[in-house]
């Protein structure tokens, strides 16, 4: 080893080696490992409880480590009092009402829930999909044609009405001088 190595490896041993071992100190958001490398401290790893994640971010929120720091995030449906997305101050977040937002579309009813939001659709309509309730806004309310399911008695003429349906005497039935039609949607379903 010629004397210009040495002293370029002296140098580096005294710059880096104390540094690592001796002073033993990372920057914030970092900790030494076993093998005398600064890592990245996973805050959130470190508060894994979720007790403990809700003492740090606060109340619905998400932890997010970053190299050397952290950051929280409202759970999804959540939103910080402040309005602020990336806080790492602990933060209460509050429900976010869906609702107000009409996101059901006609002919339903929104209900909020804790995160979320649920449309349900109103006497008479039927979901695009079927499903009785949904919460998301490709989803839609639409009128249930109730005389699929032949609701009427015989000799009688169902008509299908928006979020409804009515029965009419056939001309010529025994019923025709029964004056009275079937109220609408008088048949329940
Ligand atoms: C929040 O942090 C993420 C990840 O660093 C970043 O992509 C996003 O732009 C930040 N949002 C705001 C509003 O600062
Ligand atoms: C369904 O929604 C449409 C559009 O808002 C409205 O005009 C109609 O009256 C509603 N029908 C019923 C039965 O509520
Ligand atoms: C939508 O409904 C599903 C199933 O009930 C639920 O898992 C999800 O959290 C809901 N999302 C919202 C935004 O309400
Ligand atoms: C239906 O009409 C037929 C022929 O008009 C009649 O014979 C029958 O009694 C009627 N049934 C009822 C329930 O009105
Ligand atoms: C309806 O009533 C009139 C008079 O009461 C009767 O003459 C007629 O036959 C009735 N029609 C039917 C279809 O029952
Ligand atoms: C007329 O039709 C209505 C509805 O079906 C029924 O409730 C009523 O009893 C009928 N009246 C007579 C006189 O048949
Ligand atoms: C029965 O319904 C038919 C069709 O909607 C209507 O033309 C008729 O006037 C109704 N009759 C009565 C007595 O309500």
């Amino acid at each position: 080893m010629n004397t210009e190595v040495l002293i370029l490896v002296m140098w580096v041993c005294s710059v880096w080696y104390p540094q690592l071992v001796t002073s033993q100190r990372c920057r914030d958001g970092y900790e030494l490992s076993p093998e005398f490398v600064c890592v990245d401290t996973d805050e959130c790893e470190t508060y894994g409880d979720p007790a403990l994640i809700t003492a740090l971010c606060g109340s619905y929120t998400l932890c997010h480590n970053v190299p050397g720091s952290y950051y929280c995030t409202c759970q999804q449906g959540y939103v910080s009092p402040s309005g602020t997305t990336n806080f790492t101050q602990r933060t209460e977040c509050e429900d976010i009402n869906e609702c107000q937002s009409v996101p059901c579309g006609s002919n339903a009813t929104c209900h909020n829930t804790k995160g979320g939001f649920r449309c349900e659709c109103d006497k008479g309509f039927v979901s695009n999909t079927g499903t009785p309730s949904f919460n998301t806004t490709m989803n839609y309310c639409k009128d249930r044609d109730e005389c699929e399911s032949s609701p009427c008695g015989s000799n009688e003429t169902c008509h299908n009405t928006e979020g409804s349906f009515h029965c009419t005497f056939d001309p010529g039935s025994a019923s025709r001088n029964n004056t009275t039609n079937h109220s609408e949607g008088k048949i329940a379903l």
